[in-house]
């Protein structure tokens, strides 16, 4: 496979299908290109462990975005999915954003396409839009203000009390909202494929095998699964209440890349991943397929061709930007 080929194939394939030298040290060749060329390596929490510890930054959507607009280098690679390297590049106009495979997308961005969005905003003209994070620019730039998981109760709070709110595209993170707030909030009908599956049968199961163990989980979860939680935070939220807890075991309801990250900061914990409906992950867990696109490979190819890009055509940039800019302001 010559480079033009690849990069010909790069739409289908989403990343660089080249082959590499033998016995590449694929770590120490990352850190050589980093430095050559200033650039930052964000990854989220659900990424492999070999990818979050070479990273510069590991977090949750709201670090990582806040990671993004401060940063310093010339070239940002996301590790992570699409409409966070897009949420970077809106941010980061005049900056290289890299992300290793362009197929690494997500299920609940997927479940909001802007025309059908846009047709549901026009019957609703005097709605506030609140937008999570996990949504392409073009819905973006229909929202008022975005949200993660982490700061989305304390927006919808910030908004005027009697204000009529569309909160999209999460349906579960809604319901939780509404019920959180009580606020006037209609729902779009999307919903993350990773945390829908959860099965609340095997949850129970293990919570009968470990009475002591205290249920955590992501508000991405259907609702049957966070009526038994104990506690129901964003990734970090997650991560802080395990570290902070007097408990030993926790069942946890969400992707399980976040389960080394939790090995690391609470080290002598029991921690048990939830597994999901269909189970035929040998780890009992629930992988996000998008996120585990990447890998150091593709990483380390990104890296040395500049490839694949992310980009933002200027107009749908700025609009998009400003729901962004309000909610950094707010957190
Ligand atoms: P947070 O890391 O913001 O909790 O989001 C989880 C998620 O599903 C990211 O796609
Ligand atoms: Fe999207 Fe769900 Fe994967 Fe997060 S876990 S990136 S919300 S599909």
């Amino acid at each position: 496979m010559t480079l033009n080929k690849a990069i010909q194939e790069l739409p289908k394939k989403g990343y660089l299908d080249l082959p590499l030298p033998e016995n590449l040290n694929l770590v120490e060749e990352i850190n050589r290109l980093r430095k050559e060329k200033n650039a930052v390596i964000l990854a989220h929490y659900y990424q492999v462990p070999e990818i979050q510890d070479i990273a510069d930054f590991v977090g949750d959507s709201l670090a990582l975005a806040q990671a993004a607009a401060k940063t310093n280098a010339d070239i940002i690679l996301f590790a992570g999915v699409h409409f966070m390297a897009e949420t970077a590049k809106i941010l980061n106009p005049d900056k290289k954003v890299l992300l290793p495979d362009l197929l690494a997308g997500c299920s609940l961005a997927e479940s909001a396409p802007k025309e059908k969005f846009e047709a549901f905003k026009q019957q609703y003209p005097d709605h506030i839009v609140v937008s999570y994070v996990n949504t392409s620019a073009d819905i973006k730039a229909l929202t008022d203000i975005v949200c993660t998981s982490s700061n989305a109760e304390k927006i919808i709070n910030s908004l005027p009390a009697d204000a009529k709110i569309i909160f999209a595209p999460d349906k579960n993170l809604g319901a939780y909202l509404k019920k959180k707030t009580g606020r006037d909030m209609l729902l779009w009908d999307g919903a993350c494929e990773v945390h829908e599956e959860f099965s609340l049968e095997k949850i129970l199961q293990l919570k009968a095998e470990h009475p002591d163990a205290k249920i955590i989980a992501h508000p991405e979860s259907r609702d049957y699964i966070l009526n038994i939680a104990n506690y129901i935070g964003s990734t970090s939220g997650l991560l802080n209440y395990v570290q902070k807890s007097e408990a030993k075991e926790f069942i946890i309801a969400t992707e399980s890349g976040i389960l080394h990250k939790m090995a690391q900061l609470a080290p002598g914990k029991i921690l048990i991943p939830a597994p999901p409906v269909n189970d035929e992950n040998a780890c009992a867990c629930t992988e996000c397929p998008y996120m585990k696109r990447n890998t150091l490979e593709k990483i380390y190819l990104a890296l040395k061709y500049e490839l694949p890009e992310v980009n933002v055509e200027e107009q749908l940039r700025k609009k998009a930007l400003v729901p962004i800019q309000r909610m950094l302001e707010l957190s």
